[in-house]
This record gives structure tokens, sequence and C-alpha cells, in this order.
């Protein structure tokens, strides 16, 4: 609809002075009777359903982990049951539960802190760079993870077998929740000397918070078998100023074998 100039103007003033008197909303051009308004049907209130309070007994995770771990009358029992355990928040991000290597017939039981990346993807302990290390310190005193005679070989766990994120430290609360595995493996396995590799290691199985520069160069127990603490590979690549320690401790592993 095309309008005069004058029309424009004067059908805005009315606007203007309906604004004016509170006519602020645009309604029909058809009054409508709001009293004759049927009722209109209210919407039914969306009920939510009921919160199933779900009550959960709270499982004390370490005497399942005990419970579990007395079960196991084989290692091959202990693995399938640490590959079934769901305790433990790291296995939901391992690809691998990474189990054992070696001989388990050896009289010598290594154990390691966790899995890094590539344990993690092949499930062995100790095949990533300080693995290959720690194959070579072994090949110094005459041991390998891949000899056949109980004399010669070694057995190789960690504390624990999934591998912690970004190759974090274990938390406390992981190494205990694990440890009744570790024992219970500890008890299958029965060597004659269990060499502990790296700090987490010693502090689970020693019960101290002493680092390895401390412990080591000393035999400790561990349920009544000798114990000899020994830096991590990992760090003897940072540090090799203390190969020379290693060394010597490799030395003492060596003589205690020797004695028979
Ligand atoms: N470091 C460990 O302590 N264990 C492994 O298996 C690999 C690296």
């Amino acid at each position: 609809m095309t309008m005069e100039p004058q029309e424009y103007h004067e059908a805005l003033a009315q606007l203007a002075w309906q604004v004016e008197l509170g006519a602020d909303e645009a309604i029909g051009e058809v009054a409508v009777n709001r009293y004759e308004e049927k009722a209109k049907p209210k919407p039914k209130a969306v009920v939510a359903p009921p919160v199933v309070e779900t009550v959960n007994e709270p499982v004390d995770i370490s005497a399942e982990a005990t419970r579990l771990a007395a079960g196991c009358g084989d290692l091959e029992a202990l693995r399938a049951t640490l590959e079934g355990f769901d305790g433990c928040a790291l296995k939901r991000g391992a690809r691998n539960t990474v189990f054992s290597d070696g001989n388990p017939a050896a009289r010598v039981m290594i154990i390691g802190e966790a899995p890094g990346r590539d344990e993690d993807i092949q499930g062995k302990p100790f095949i990533g760079r300080s693995g290959q290390l720690l194959d070579k310190m072994l090949a110094s005193i005459g041991l390998s993870r891949n000899a056949e005679a109980p004399e010669d070989a070694v057995y190789i766990t960690n504390v624990l077998p999934w591998r912690p994120p970004q190759n974090r430290d274990p938390l406390d609360e992981e190494k205990a929740m694990m440890k009744p595995f570790l024992m219970r493996h500890i008890e299958l396995v029965k060597p004659q000397v269990l060499m502990l590799v790296g700090n987490p290691s010693n502090q689970t199985l020693l019960e101290t918070s002493q680092g390895v520069t401390r412990l080591r160069g000393q035999w400790h127990e561990v349920a009544g078998i000798p114990a000899l603490p020994i830096f991590h590979p990992a760090y003897l690549m940072r540090a090799p100023a203390k190969k020379r320690e290693a060394w010597a401790d490799l030395l003492m592993l060596k003589a205690k074998l020797d004695e028979g």
C-alpha cells in the first residue's frame, strides 16, 4: 500500500500517541474476548523418571586384591586374575596387561616399576631402551631372560602391570593396591634372590620411603628372600656416572649366586 507523505506522518503520529497511552503491543484487527476463550488444556508436566538410588556396598579393593591373589594356584591363574581385575584405573588406559618375561624357573627374579610405551604395546616388561640396557647389565654377569638353564636365567616383572599415563610415577595407592598380586607372584616363582630395580620397586617391597641411593650396596629381605636394590637403567642412562655403583651391585648379585 502506498501512502501520501501526509498520511504517513499522520499514521506515525497516531502510533506515537497510542504508545504513549500504553498500547505498546501489536494485536489483531479483530478484538478477542479472552473470557470466552476456551480454557486450553494445560500441557502435561513432564515427570522425570525416578532417581534409582543404587546402594553400592563399599568395596575394599586391597582386601579384594589380597583375596584374589591368594586364590591363584599358579602363574597362569595369576596372569588371568590380573587380566580380569578391574580395581585399578590404569588398566583402562593400557593396551596390555604386562605380566612377565623370562624363565619362571630362574634363580633371580627382577622387579621393575611399571611398563612404558614399548612394554605397553608389546605386552612384555623391559623391552624398550632401558630394557636393552638391563639386558646388557645382566649379560655382564652371565644372566639372560632367554636362558633355559635356571642358573643362567632371570624372570622379570613389575610392581604395576599397566602403564601409567605419560609414564608418570606410580601413585602410592596404585602400588599398594597391586602389592598383594606382586607378593603372590614372588611366592609362586620362589626365586633364590630378588633384584629390585628403581625406587618404586624398592619402596613398595622394602616398605620404606628411602631411595635406591640410600638402600643400594647391601642385601635386604622380602618375605624371607634376599633382595638387592639397584639403580633403574633409565636413571643410569641419565646419570652414566652411577654405572660404577650399579656394576658393584651386579657383582654382589653374582657373588651371592656363586655361593649357591
Ligand atoms: N621400566 C620399568 O620399570 N619396567 C618396564 O617394564 C619398563 C621400563
